[in-house]
């Protein structure tokens, strides 16, 4: 009957990925509640190929796992085709994947809204993926939204895409110097394409709920990370949905007392992509080697991640917002070979020591990194398989990280491959 939610706990690209993995056969269900194709994780094929997805949960390569796109997920319908096409022609079986009727689409002008608004913010732009997600939140929120089961009835579609575009073209052509769209061509064009994924739009919550009741599980699985929720990260420079585990709530239709586990996925390290915030953010070789050893490049975006040490003020503040659990530590093997390891233990703000996150926008913006130096280990730890093969510092450094971040790590990545994870406690 268990409902677990995987949660980044920094800025997202934490590997989250890794933990789905990790828990594997024991899922029947797996859920996506927030966010798009905004997100982005690399799959590995049958066919031993890499396959980048972004708005399909990860599950879709287990068998006999269902995937869910939950109400609280904004679809942009080119995407989702376009995926369940790759997907097919690589021998992947796609049948056991839902929409919610209740999910809300990306249309052609959330994008083009999404780029020009970037452009015009100049120096104070989000770095935003482009992808029209914040468009469409927007518009769910203004309640003049399109969603998924608006392509089940031409009518009312026309009625709200030719409202939408009435102010939307407006803007522009009048504000942004840009064509106009035509309302005609963009109903008929996600018509099309609603007609090809219709049979999959489903009354989630009801599936999910019975799906609980007959004492399945369901893995809720968020995108981004803690730091970039709306209203619990860094704004304004964040996504516009709640990756945090009251958003899968929410975004999937499960009542909060369903959750029993919360898994933070926590990078030895610490990476953002985007403007915003990064008290712990290195700029020198260092930063580029945790950079280079890390692969630290987006999926979606290819931009090189901005990097830094660990931020133990991030990681309390994760385990206390989102109640989380059980930390799955990833990345570890990238610290090896190391001399010393500082780990952001507090932040210094206008002179002052501060050991939780500051309340103001202004405070984090000054806060700088009070480090603690931990000793590093020369060892490759990529084939270590238990908490007792680790080296001693290593040993050291992840109890550190518990007591700093205020959950136990029950799991830890050591290297890519799905194997390569040592498990401490088990989950759920
Ligand atoms: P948006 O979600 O495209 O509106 O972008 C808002 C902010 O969230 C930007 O700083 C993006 O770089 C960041 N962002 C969005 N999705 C991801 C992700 O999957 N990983 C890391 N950062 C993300």
């Amino acid at each position: 009957m268990p409902a677990i939610v995987i949660i980044g706990a920094q800025w997202g690209d934490e590997g989250k990925g890794k933990a789905t993995d990790l828990l594997g056969e024991r899922v029947q269900w797996v859920v996506r509640y927030q966010g798009g194709n905004n997100a982005g994780h690399t799959v590995v094929l049958p066919d031993g190929q890499d396959f980048a997805l972004h708005l399909i949960p990860s599950g879709i390569l287990s068998p006999g796992v269902t995937n869910v796109i939950g109400n609280g997920v904004v679809v942009d319908p080119g995407v989702l085709l376009d995926e369940l096409a790759g997907l097919e022609g690589r021998g992947v079986d796609t049948s056991r994947l839902l929409v919610s009727a209740d999910a809300h689409l990306i249309m052609p002008y959330h994008v083009a809204i999404d780029k020009v608004t970037e452009r015009y913010l100049g120096k104070a732009k989000i770095g935003t993926t482009g992808r029209g997600i914040g468009p469409c939140y927007q518009d769910k929120v203004a309640r003049v939204g399109v969603r998924v089961q608006d392509l089940l009835d031409e009518k009312i579609l026309r009625q709200k895409v030719e409202a939408a575009l009435a102010f939307k073209n407006q803007v522009l052509v009048k504000v942004y110097n840009r064509r106009a769209l035509d309302a005609n061509q963009v109903v008929d064009s996600v018509l099309e394409q609603g007609e090809r994924f219709r049979h999959r739009i489903a009354d989630t919550r009801l599936l999910l709920n019975q799906a609980l009741e007959r004492g399945e599980t369901v893995l809720l699985e968020g995108s981004q990370g803690t730091l970039l929720d709306v209203d619990h990260g860094t704004y304004p420079f964040v996504t516009s949905s709640n990756p945090t585990s009251g958003g899968a709530a929410i975004g999937s239709g499960l009542g909060p007392n369903r959750i029993t586990t919360v898994l933070g996925i926590l990078k030895a390290y610490t990476t953002r992509v985007g403007s915003g915030p990064f008290p712990s953010e290195l700029h020198d070789e260092m930063g580029e080697r945790l950079r280079k050893t890390g692969g630290e490049f987006g999926v979606t975006t290819g931009r090189s991640r901005r990097t830094g040490w660990f931020d133990s003020v991030i990681a309390r503040y994760a385990t206390r917002v989102n109640g989380i659990t059980d930390y799955f530590l990833t990345k570890l093997d990238v610290l090896s070979g190391l001399e010393r390891i500082p780990v952001c233990v507090a932040y210094e703000v206008d002179g002052e020591r501060v050991d939780e996150m500051p309340m103001t926008q202004t405070d984090v913006h000054h806060a700088k990194p009070v480090y603690e130096e931990l000793p590093g280990w020369w060892e490759d730890i990529s084939h270590c398989r238990s908490f007792d093969e680790l080296p001693a510092n290593a040993r050291a450094y992840v109890h550190r990280l518990e007591e700093l971040s205020g959950a136990r790590v029950s799991a830890i990545g050591v290297g890519p491959g799905r194997e390569q994870t040592i498990v401490r406690h088990q989950i759920a």
